[in-house]
């Protein structure tokens, strides 16, 4: 079987509430723009090249789609991408988006919303997909402090039926706890990979035992964060590769696909065959020796 034919379903399933995904998803960061994520003089996308990744990801079964308003180059949106490819869309698909600290028509990082823009976050996302609810909002935070506020003003909405559920991300265990006090909590989506402290493990266990889907960003990117997978590659990721005969970058996502049947991966590319790799590593099986090479200390900590 080759990666072109292997499907989303080969990575087997979890709940975001009630709602069933296949394990590998699409993250949607990478699509408005080539190179770094955010940058002022970012160069767009070709629009048609987008829309056929989206295309393509659904039709290689993912149903489960990562987005937010502020990922946005000077002339794309990433939202605006999903609606023209994928609209009407399916019945299956579930599109997670995120509010928290926007960023201006500039480009530029805003401060935290306030519970009443959080609201209008929700609105906007609203609007750029087309939708008249959304599957999944994930509450992002910056910082330690208490989001008590901010999640509650999204459990409003939630009760309101304009979001089905809600998440956390970029977060800390004891936010996690803060916000199942106040309403359930489906998702945690934080940065994991390839050298994962023993905090981040054990935030991901907590995670599963609450059945809450923990979803990796920068699994593949690593330390290149939003400039994107820069840098070499592990030896250690490297032979595992070999191995298989697939690309370090597979062996990466399937490695956090093993850390537990409540972890799911939402890779980014702007890129037909990384596209069909990234699925694909939805149904490589690594062996108890493969893992705990990939668990050794190592030159290249995530
Ligand atoms: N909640 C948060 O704070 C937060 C932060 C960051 C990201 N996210 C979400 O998480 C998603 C995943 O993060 P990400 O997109 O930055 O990181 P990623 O999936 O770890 O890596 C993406 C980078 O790796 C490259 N890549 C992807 N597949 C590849 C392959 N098979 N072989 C070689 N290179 C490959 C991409 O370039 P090409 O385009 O050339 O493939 C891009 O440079 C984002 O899209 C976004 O939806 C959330």
């Amino acid at each position: 079987m080759t990666s072109q034919t292997i499907t989303a379903a080969a990575s087997g399933t979890y709940r975001l509430g009630d709602l069933t995904v296949h394990r590998v998803g699409f993250g949607a960061m990478r699509l408005p723009q080539h190179g770094e994520a955010f940058a002022a003089d970012a160069v767009p996308r070709d629009r048609d090249q987008a829309v056929a990744v989206l295309r393509r990801a659904v039709e290689l079964g993912v149903n489960h789609i990562d987005t937010a308003a502020f990922y946005f180059s000077p002339l794309r949106s990433a939202n605006e991408l999903i609606n023209r490819a994928l609209a009407p869309y399916g019945d299956d698909l579930v599109l997670s988006t995120k509010v928290g600290p926007g960023r201006d028509a500039a480009g530029g990082w805003l401060p935290h919303a306030t519970p009443a823009q959080l609201r209008g976050q929700v609105e906007e996302n609203l609007r750029q997909l087309g939708r008249d609810h959304l599957d999944v909002v994930n509450l992002r935070v910056v910082g330690t402090g208490s989001l008590a506020e901010r999640f509650g003003a999204l459990a409003e909405l939630r009760e309101a039926g304009l979001v089905r559920h809600l998440g956390l991300s970029n977060v800390h265990p004891h936010h996690l706890a803060e916000a199942r006090a106040i309403a359930p909590v489906v998702c945690v989506q934080n940065m994991y990979g390839i050298g994962a402290s023993p905090e981040q493990r054990e935030f991901l266990r907590r995670c599963g035992e609450h059945g809450i889907a923990f979803v990796p960003f920068y699994s593949i990117a690593g330390s290149g964060r939003e400039r994107g997978a820069t840098t070499g590659d592990d030896p250690r990721v490297s032979a595992v590769a070999r191995s298989h005969g697939v690309s370090a970058a597979q062996i990466r996502l399937a490695w956090t696909l093993h850390q537990g049947p409540h972890v799911l991966a939402i890779p980014g590319t702007g890129d037909l065959g990384h596209l069909a790799q990234n699925v694909a590593a939805g149904a490589l099986r690594l062996s108890a020796d493969e893992l705990a090479l990939l668990d050794s200390p190592g030159p290249d900590p995530a």
